[in-house]
């Protein structure tokens, strides 16, 4: 049949851009089970480094007039997985990609929300303008560490939240966690932690803490009852495991039962595996936005569980695809 001879609706819907996602070097195993989730394939892509660190991606079939969505976590090495995305998104739209969504299920930079010291840079609002810069038409992401940083993009964001998969991990753990407490670290993880004390239908508590450094912090009291009671922690990261060590000592010191930790970002950084190995908790859990390796499971003494969150990007994905709603996934 002659193009002109179709009816429009036909031909629109055989003009829609074909849904294609790749991966950088960051997270390739969440890449992978996305697409697995999609029904799609993952797009060919290559990216090797010159001998003097040049990075050059290659994309290793067309994309032209695709709607090409890049999953991109930001984690060790960092600079270099920033740098591959800013390349991708470059690359894709040279190759005439007709939108290019950058998924970034842990965006580190958002801990870099605001000025407060002298002389420093807004890291956070920096890394957004780069993005943009390369070409990116939206963010597709999970549980901001400050969620404001949603504003540092003019482009539209999709900020997608963990609770869910959290509350719903601390239930088929805690048949009866509606008699639990989950406990905020500090004020900044208050929000979360109520909107899971209500998915579980459980008491809430909070510490009060003071941030020494990167790397030390201080709790001065905790508002609450944990006594005798299972508690719950939620966070959005845990990098050091400095914060949950120093959480999890005031909440035992205070009478609590047994602990039970979820976070989105199971970051791990230096010494968080030997800490966690140690701690007095039934369990630690966090998703797959960052690839926590098997040596690191294995290292944290039977405490460490991954939840996967790749059926919520692949829903995003499909919704942003579609042009449906998104927030429907949070209920
Ligand atoms: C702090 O404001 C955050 O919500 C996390 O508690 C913190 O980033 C975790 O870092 P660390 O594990 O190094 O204490």
């Amino acid at each position: 049949m002659s193009v002109s001879n179709r009816a429009p609706s036909e031909l629109l819907n055989s003009r829609r851009s074909p849904l294609l996602v790749f991966s950088g070097q960051s997270n390739r195993a969440l890449a992978q089970s996305i697409c697995d989730h999609l029904g799609v394939p993952l797009g060919r892509s290559k990216t090797e480094k010159f001998t003097n660190d040049n990075i050059i991606v290659h994309y290793e079939e067309s994309l032209r007039e695709g709607d090409v969505f890049i999953v991109q976590t930001f984690s060790t090495p960092v600079s270099d997985a920033i740098m591959e995305l800013m390349l991708m998104i470059d690359a894709a739209k040279s190759a005439s990609a007709g939108r290019v969504t950058a998924v970034i299920p842990y965006y580190s930079y958002a801990r870099s929300d605001k000025k407060d010291s002298p002389r420093i840079s807004i890291a956070g609002r920096l890394v957004a303008d780069l993005l943009q810069e390369a070409g990116a038409d939206r963010i597709l992401t999970m549980t901001l560490h400050a969620p404001q940083v949603h504003g540092f993009f003019k482009v539209p964001v999709d900020h997608l939240s963990a609770d869910l998969v959290l509350s719903q991990h601390f239930k088929s753990c805690v048949p009866d966690a509606h008699n639990g407490v989950v406990l905020a670290p500090d004020a900044g993880s208050i929000k979360r932690a109520s909107q899971i004390a209500r998915r579980l239908d459980s008491g809430l508590a909070m510490i009060d803490k003071e941030r020494i450094s990167d790397t030390e912090v201080r709790p001065r009291a905790l508002i609450g009852d944990v006594e005798g009671k299972t508690v719950f922690i939620v966070d959005d990261e845990i990098s050091t495991a400095g914060s949950l060590v120093e959480t999890v000592n005031i909440a035992r010191s205070m009478g609590a039962k047994d602990v039970y930790v979820a976070v989105t970002h199971g970051v791990y950084t230096g010494p968080a595996i030997q800490r966690i190995a140690g701690l007095d908790v039934t369990q630690v859990a966090s998703t797959n936005t960052v690839l926590v390796p098997d040596s690191k499971v294995e290292a944290a003494n039977g405490k460490l569980a991954v939840l996967d969150v790749a059926p919520l990007f692949a829903d995003a994905i499909t919704n942003i695809h579609t042009g449906a709603s998104v927030s429907t996934l949070f209920t």
